[in-house]
């Protein structure tokens, strides 16, 4: 039987150690699909629309991994796309009790699809969108955190902002 694989997130932006769980996942599915999270509660800094433009980009090199967006519940668009499994990046403790409350939800709403928790390289351990833009915001350089393509768009986005 072939694995689907469905890799879900908000994606703002992707990191390395997003595409670090990437590169492992496509070595153990056949095929996975990135799931870019439509409408976040969070006030995204990269549009919907740019995200999907970044992640098509930097998974390119990989022939087994695409980009789609999603709304609604993530078990029904991997239901949608027939994945048997979501694959969830887990980097410290700090992470485990959020992604084990949604694993609990996400496999009382859909049993039939199981959830394989992955971590990064240590390098990428403290790795997170969200520090990544602080540290951007900040002017502090996060060269080999991300893609060098999101790099100069953190760069230009709060060059931007703060002129603004
Ligand atoms: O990168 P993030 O923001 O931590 O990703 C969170 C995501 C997209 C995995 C999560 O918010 C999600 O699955 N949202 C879809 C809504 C859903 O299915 N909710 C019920 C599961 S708890």
């Amino acid at each position: 039987m072939k694995l689907t694989a469905v890799y879900p997130g908000t994606f703002d932006p992707i990191t390395n150690g997003h595409l670090d769980i990437l590169s492992r996942g496509g070595k153990m599915f056949d095929r996975i699909v990135v799931a870019i999270l439509r409408n976040p509660d969070k006030d995204p800094l990269f549009p919907l629309e740019e995200r999907v433009q970044i992640l098509k980009s930097v998974v390119s090199r990989w022939s087994n991994v695409s980009v789609e967006s999603f709304d609604g519940l993530l078990v029904d668009f991997a239901r949608y796309r027939g994945a048997q499994v979501i694959v969830c990046g887990l980097r410290a403790l700090s992470d485990f009790e959020y992604e084990f409350q949604m694993t609990l939800m996400n496999q009382r709403l859909e049993p039939g699809i199981q959830t394989v928790f992955m971590m990064p390289s240590e390098a990428y351990s403290y790795v997170s969108s969200r520090l990544v833009k602080e540290v951007a915001r900040l002017g502090g350089d996060v060269t080999g955190l991300v893609p060098p393509d999101v790099a100069s768009r953190l760069k230009q986005r709060f060059a931007a902002m703060a002129g603004s």
